[in-house]
Parts: structure tokens; C-alpha cells; sequence
């Protein structure tokens, strides 16, 4: 199926205009300069937080360019390329360098949305033949049966969404850290690194499957440069509860740290 928005107020497909996405009911929402669409009803959800600012996604974007996370990227893309899907979506896609290389090594078309828009901006800036949303996991705007593969990255997640949008016989690649995890990094911030967790917020409901296959990916990196040390630390989300001394000491300090993570790969049934 060719993916197409669904209108966030009534749930018809959006029409897609130079300027703008209408439905048939007449709401309309602007396309921004950079290509991408605000699907968030009123801009952004009450009482929940707008996702990641403009300082993580850059710091994140850092950390991606120095090419430290290349061995999960890539890990991600090969995962995708097994079901060689026409449209891949990024469902919590931050500044969108999973996506962009799971649709190099695929040649698939890209779609991504984020609830950031800091996020989704820069994406679409850099990668402005993919198609970006800012929107939330929870209510992806994609009628169901749209993508043959799905990517979830250090995100929020919900699987009975992500099936729904998922053909049958589709892929979800989900990627979660591992019990490992930036353990040096944590070390240095927590006095008992046990007890924080940089899981993300998941709503499993009943209808969480099992993963058809699970691979871990684990390498050491090597980080003598502050700024890259720094740039790691405040896209986790430990970066929140840093006190001011323990960052000084994470930027005075060459650092020597695990990147554990655990790569699942979840199918949608086919139909019989
Ligand atoms: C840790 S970052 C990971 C970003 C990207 N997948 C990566 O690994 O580079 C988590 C992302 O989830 C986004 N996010 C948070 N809540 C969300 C929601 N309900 N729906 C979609 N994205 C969400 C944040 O804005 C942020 O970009
Ligand atoms: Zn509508």
C-alpha cells in the first residue's frame, strides 16, 4: 500500500498539496518549509512532554556523524533489508540517521515522525526526499497494513499500534539497551547506577508479542574527545539527572565506555 496521513481529527486520509495535507472534512494542516507536517492535534499533547529539544537532537546528531553508533545503525538496516520493504517508518525517529541508512541499503522510500519537532525538523532537513510527521507513537497517522517494516529505536512504543500499521507478514526492528549499557557512563553519574534505568516508555497491553528473533550488539568505544563524551551523555536520558560536578568530571575525563543493545525483531502475522 502506498502510505498516505490519516487526518488526526477524523481519521480520513490527507490529501497531499504543494503547500499543505487536507482531508475531506476540510482540516488542514501547513506544510513547514523544511517538507515536514505538525500532525499533532493542537501541536503537541497535553500534559505530555513534546519529546526530545533541539540540544539532545543535536547532541544525538553529533554522536551519529563521529560515526559512533554505526555498528546499530547498520544492524538495524540489514534487519529491515530481509523483508526488502517498498516503505520503511520510523516510529520515534529523532533526527532520522536509522532511517536514513535502512533506505539506503534498502532503496526503500522513508517515512518518519516523531513527537519532536526539533527532531522532525532536522530530519527533514537533511533528508528531504523522506517524508516527515511530527506525531506520536501512540497514535501512528498511517491507515493499517501500510508498511512492510517498521523501526523503533530507543523510543516509546505500542505494539498494538505498531502491528496495526504493519502488512501482514511485516517487520518491527526494535532496538532497547541492553543490561550493559553506557555502564561506565552510569558509573560516573549514579551513586547506585542499578537503580536507573534508561528503558523507554513502553505500553506493552496484552497484545505484546513475542520477538521472532533477538540479537544483541555490543562494541567498546574509546572517547578522548569532551565534546563527543558530552554529545553521549545528554542524548541518554541520564543526562536529566547529571549534577553539574559529575559533568565536569565526564568532560575532564577520557572515557572508556560499553555500548550494549538488544535488537528485536517482531513479525506481523500473514494471512492465511
Ligand atoms: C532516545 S530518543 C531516540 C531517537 C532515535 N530513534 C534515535 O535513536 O536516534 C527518543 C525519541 O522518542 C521521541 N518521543 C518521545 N515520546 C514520543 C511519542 N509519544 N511518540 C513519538 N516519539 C516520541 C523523542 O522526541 C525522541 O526523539
Ligand atoms: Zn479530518
Amino acid at each position: 500500500m502506498i502510505p498516505a496521513y490519516r487526518c488526526p481529527h477524523c481519521g480520513q486520509g490527507l490529501v497531499e498539496h504543494e503547500r499543505d495535507f487536507q482531508c475531506a472534512a476540510g482540516h488542514r494542516f501547513d506544510r513547514a518549509r523544511e517538507g515536514y507536517v505538525n500532525l499533532l492535534p493542537g501541536g503537541r499533547l497535553k500534559g505530555r512532554p513534546a519529546g526530545d529539544d533541539e540540544s539532545m537532537v543535536r547532541a544525538r546528531r553529533t554522536v551519529f556523524d563521529a560515526g559512533l553508533y554505526h555498528p546499530i545503525i547498520d544492524a538495524v538496516a540489514a534487519a529491515v533489508a530481509a523483508v526488502q520493504p517498498a516503505c520503511i517508518l520510523d516510529a520515534g525517529c529523532g533526527e532520522g540517521s536509522y532511517l536514513a541508512r535502512a533506505t539506503e541499503v534498502t532503496g526503500a522510500n522513508g517515512w518518519g515522525i516523531d513527537i519532536s519537532k526539533s527532531a522532525v525538523r532536522l530530519a527533514a532537513r537533511r533528508h528531504p526526499a523522506h517524508h516527515y510527521a511530527v506525531a506520536s507513537s501512540y497514535a501512528l497517522p498511517f491507515a493499517d497494513g501500510t508498511f512492510a517494516a517498521l523501526i523503533n529505536v530507543f523510543s516509546p512504543r505500542d505494539f498494538s499500534e505498531m502491528t496495526r500499521v504493519l502488512e501482514p507478514g511485516g517487520i518491527a526492528v526494535v532496538v532497547t539497551p541492553g543490561p550493559h549499557h553506557l555502564a561506565q557512563l552510569k558509573a560516573i553519574i549514579y551513586d547506585d547506577p542499578r537503580q536507573h534505568t534508561d528503558r523507554a516508555d513502553v505500553r506493552t497491553g496484552l497484545d505484546e508479542p513475542n520477538p521472532e528473533r533477538v540479537e544483541s550488539v555490543g562494541f567498546t568505544l574509546q572517547l578522548d574527545d569532551p565534546v563527543l563524551r558530552l554529545s553521549l551523555l545528554e542524548m541518554t536520558p541520564f543526562w536529566w539527572s547529571t549534577v553539574p560536578e559529575r559533568r565536569e568530571t565526564i568532560a575532564a575525563t577520557p572515557l572508556t565506555v560499553d555500548v550494549d543493545v538488544r535488537l528485536s525483531v517482531y513479525r506481523r502475522a500473514a494471512t492465511a
